[in-house]
This record gives structure tokens, C-alpha cells and sequence, in this order.
């Protein structure tokens, strides 16, 4: 099969979170597989790429009453998967991705707008495929463009799409004239269409328009279909529940392993675990925390310092939680509030509690790497891939049961010497902290403790087996849309 898979973004050439951790790695797991790939992106300032050369010269792009021409550039082949950028700096020569502190770029629909139209062009100019394969509400008008502004289109007539949600929380929502800005007609201002409680939704756009749709756990596929977790499209989702499924991701292990990972003092591995120790000292001197009780657990954070990540739970019993034997590093970015939180808990506490607000990619595997537990209170986690990195690196995962989280960690049972980690449910303060003690007090038990690592390092959430099952999906869609075209 020929695939286009298209995102806002992608390592190793843009990255703000997961989704590019995804969409980075998954293209060339399905390339392994014996399939054609290409990867569309937009060419921001931070896209980090040599060797460009000129695909297309100028795209004609018409956005309301304008036209825009961007460029399109090839980059290099990443073990047989090509890649283009969509060029137009007017739009993506920008300091961030999507916006500063102060707010989201307010001309965002128009740049995802003309970003997805260029992406059907390039589709069509360069790669025709067998299915276009979208991400999030930044690519979402594609399969919107193909149902209306290119509907008729030949090129396009067996082309298959398929959406996948990373996150609801983030649906690009917009007042009703973008419409008029981003060449799309009033017809779909409808409850049936991109209309969303009077605004314009991207997200439910791809949702409406798409083939299939899935998700990135099995449990987010099912939760997004309640309202507690449907952020208002539950009933859309449900609507498409017999083409809505979940596929788990995968993780790349070749940066994220202990065995090897070049950002560890030490390596270590199921059988040799000695080397972790070091890797534990290393990360308290990284934050200037005391480095000689090493038998002292030590839990990590790497996060965004949001609600969907739990930050409030941990809010709520910070203060109590400080009386507990325990250092605690966090690193992250986001609300303002949470990051004066743990830096009041720092300053506070600062033989314990440590915090770096940064985005720091070394610093990330120090903490996967020295940390012996690893906290993650989601309120909602679509996947999650911190966690799945932690069981790697046999830093155990205390998370919430929802999401991914739920669907990758398995409760510890001291009796039978099964599970990978520690988990609870309701979303309370106090549940947190119960479940941390609880993890706190198996880890006295050493040979217990080593065991409950060892089974997380065993397990494999290499992305082969999640891309076999996107390729039998694809195949799926594809025989949908044959049959449908014939
Ligand atoms: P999300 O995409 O919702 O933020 P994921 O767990 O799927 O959550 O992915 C987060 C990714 O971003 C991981 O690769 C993680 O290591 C990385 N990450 C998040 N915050 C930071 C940070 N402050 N510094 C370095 N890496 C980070
Ligand atoms: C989103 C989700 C996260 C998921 C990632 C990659 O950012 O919040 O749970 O792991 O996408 O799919």
C-alpha cells in the first residue's frame, strides 16, 4: 500500500509532545513492513532538517479571498520513508508551534487550514495514496477537503482516510466565519457537520469526515464514548462507534532503553541492574539534591503541568505528601499556577523536592533512568508514553487507571510476585496519596521491589506490533473504499 500520513508535527524534526514521538517512528515501522510511506509536515523555525531540496515550486492555496503559494521541500529518506515540508513562512516561520504563553496564534485556523489543503495537493502531485492517514485537529480538514472541495476528484476516488485522536482535550475550535477564511462553505455549519455549540470544530471535522477513526489506547477509545471523557463529542463518537477503534502505541527503543541510552552515566539491564544506582546519584546531583541516601526512593515526574496530567490532584495533598520518606524531582512545563506549585515545594522542602521547568530532553531519560518510581496522575491519558518508558527502565509507574495508563500498567501483587506497577481510580487526592504510600512501603522490600521492576522491563511495546495492527486497519479501509468505489 502507498500511505500519507500527515501531522503538525514529528521527531526528529518537531516536537511538542507524544504526538510527535508517534508520528516520528510509526511511518517507518509500517515502511518495514513493506509498505510505501510518506510523511507531510508543515516547515516551522524549529524543524531541525538538512538536505532540503525544492519539491514543488508553489502550491495554489485559496483561503477565502486569497490565494497563498506555498512551497513544498523533500527532505531525506528516513529508512525508506519520504518526507515534505509544506513551506510558507508567512504562516510557520515562528517562534513556537501553535503559540506563546500569552495565547494560541490567533490566525491558527487559517494556518491548519491551508497546511491540510497543501496537504491534499502534495498528495496528489507527487504521492497519490491508497490512504491518507491524519492526526489530531491540526490535520483534521483533510478528510473534510476530500468529502467536499475535492470530492469529485478522480485522483482521490479509492483514496482511504483515516483519523486518529491523540487528545480530545484539543479540538481547534474557531468562531463561524473562519469558515469564510479557509475556503470551506457555510453547508457544513451544521450540527451534522464542523457546527460544535456554534463554533467551528477542526477535531469534529476529522471525526465526521473520516473513513475509520481510532485512538490510542483500547480503554480512551471506549472512554471518549462517555461523558465524562467525550469533551461534548461523545455522541458524535458514539454515532461512529462501529468505525472507531483503539491501537496502542508503541515506544522507540532504540533511544529509550537503559541498556544503551547515551544520556545515563551507567547502563544497566533486567540482569545487571547494578547500574541504576549510579544513574540514581547522578539525577539527585543533577538537582542539587542531597546524593547520599541512596535508599531514600526517589519518584520522577516528566510532564506538562496541566489538569489532563493530575497536576491538581498533586496540589491537593502536596503539603501532606511532603511528610512522606521520599525525594521527588519533577520536571515539566505549562499553567502558571503548578509551576509556582512545585517550585514553592522546592524552595520549601528543598532537601526533597526538586523542580526544573524546561523542556529538557537529556534531563527526560536522567529521570526515567535514576528515578525508582515514576508519577503519573492523569485525570485523562489517551496513551500515555512516559509510563511505558518507565517499565523499561524499571522505574515504577504509579498512574491513574485510565487511558493507556490503564491499558500498560498492571496492579503489583505482593502474593503471587505478578504486575508492573501501582494504580488507583477514583480521581482524588486521597487516592493518590494511598497508592503512593503503598508504593512506598513495597519498596522496603527489596527482592520484592527488583522482581516488580524486572517484570516491567519484560514487557515489549516496540512499535512492530501496533504497526501490524495499523496495517490490517489500513487494509481494512482500503477494501471499504474499493468496494464502495466500484
Ligand atoms: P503528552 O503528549 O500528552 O504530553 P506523552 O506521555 O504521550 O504525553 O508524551 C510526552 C513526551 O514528551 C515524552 O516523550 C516525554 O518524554 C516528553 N516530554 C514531556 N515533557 C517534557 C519535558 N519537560 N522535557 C522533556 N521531555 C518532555
Ligand atoms: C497525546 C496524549 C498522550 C499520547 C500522545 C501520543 O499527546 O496526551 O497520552 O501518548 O498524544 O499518542
Amino acid at each position: 500500500m502507498r500511505i500519507v500520513m500527515t501531522a503538525s508535527e514529528a521527531v526528529p524534526f518537531s516536537k511538542t509532545g507524544g504526538l510527535a514521538d508517534v508520528v516520528g517512528v510509526l511511518p517507518q515501522a509500517i515502511a518495514r513492513l513493506g509498505h510505501e510511506v510518506a510523511v507531510i509536515l508543515p516547515r516551522y523555525r524549529m524543524t531541525s532538517v538538512s538536505e532540503l531540496h525544492i519539491a514543488i515550486h508553489s502550491l495554489t492555496i485559496p483561503l477565502g479571498r486569497k490565494l497563498h503559494f506555498p512551497m513544498v521541500l523533500e527532505g531525506p529518506r528516513q529508512d525508506g520513508v519520504r518526507s515534505f515540508f509544506v513551506e510558507y513562512p508567512h504562516y510557520f516561520d515562528r517562534e513556537a508551534l501553535y503559540g506563546t504563553p500569552q495565547g494560541d496564534y490567533p490566525d491558527n485556523a487559517e494556518r491548519f487550514a491551508l497546511f491540510s489543503r497543501a496537504v491534499v495537493e502534495t498528495a496528489k502531485i507527487l504521492f497519490v495514496p491508497d490512504l491518507l492517514h491524519c492526526h489530531d485537529w491540526q490535520s483534521a480538514l483533510v478528510p473534510v477537503l476530500l468529502n467536499t472541495v475535492y470530492a469529485g476528484d478522480p485522483a482521490f476516488r479509492k483514496t482511504g482516510t483515516l483519523f486518529t485522536i491523540h487528545n480530545l482535550g484539543y479540538q481547534g475550535l474557531f468562531p463561524p466565519n473562519t469558515l469564510e477564511n479557509i475556503g470551506l462553505g457555510w453547508e457544513l455549519f451544521t450540527v451534522e457537520g464542523l457546527e460544535f455549540y456554534g463554533k467551528v470544530n477542526f477535531l469534529k471535522g476529522g471525526l465526521v469526515y473520516s473513513d475509520y477513526i481510532n485512538t490510542v489506547s483500547r480503554k480512551y477509545a471506549q472512554e471518549i464514548q462517555t461523558d465524562e471523557y467525550g469533551f461534548g463529542l461523545q455522541g458524535v463518537l458514539r454515532q461512529r462507534s462501529a468505525v472507531l477503534t483503539g491501537i496502542l502505541n508503541g515506544v522507540d527503543y532504540t533511544q529509550w532503553d537503559p541498556a544503551t541510552d547515551s544520556f545515563l552515566v551507567a547502563h544497566y539491564t533486567p540482569e545487571d541492574l547494578k547500574g541504576k544506582r549510579a544513574c540514581k546519584k547522578d539525577l539527585l546531583e543533577q538537582f542539587h539534591l542531597p546524593a547520599k541516601d541512596l535508599k531514600r526512593p526517589l519518584v520522577g515526574i516528566v510532564s506538562r503541568f496541566t489538569v489532563q496530567k493530575g497536576a491538581d490532584l498533586i496540589a491537593e495533598v502536596a503539603d501532606v505528601l511532603t511528610q512522606e520518606d521520599f525525594y521527588l524531582v519533577a520536571l515539566g512545563t505549562g499553567d502558571a499556577e503548578y509551576e509556582a506549585l512545585f517550585k514553592r515545594l522546592a524552595e520549601q522542602y528543598p532537601k526533597k523536592m526538586a523542580v526544573r521547568i524546561a523542556y529538557d530532553n537529556a534531563l527526560a531519560h536522567k529521570i526515567e533512568g535514576g528515578a525508582d518510581m515514576f508519577l503519573m496522575p492523569s485525570r485523562y491519558e489517551p496513551c500515555g508514553l512516559n509510563q511505558i518508558y518507565s517499565l523499561k527502565y524499571g522505574t515504577v509507574p504509579i498512574v491513574r487507571a485510565t487511558g493507556g495508563l490503564d491499558d500498560t500498567v498492571e496492579p503489583w501483587d505482593p502474593a503471587s510476585g505478578a504486575g508492573t506497577g501501582f494504580k488507583f481510580s477514583e480521581y482524588s487526592g486521597q487516592a493518590l496519596l494511598d497508592t503512593l504510600r503503598k508504593a512506598l512501603a513495597a519498596y522496603q522490600d527489596r527482592a520484592a521491589w527488583q522482581r516488580l521492576m524486572r517484570n516491567g522491563m519484560a514487557r515489549d511495546h516496540s512499535w512492530e506490533a501496533s504497526a501490524r495492527e495499523y496495517v490490517a486497519l489500513y487494509q481494512k479501509i482500503v477494501g471499504m473504499k474499493r468496494a464502495a468505489a466500484t
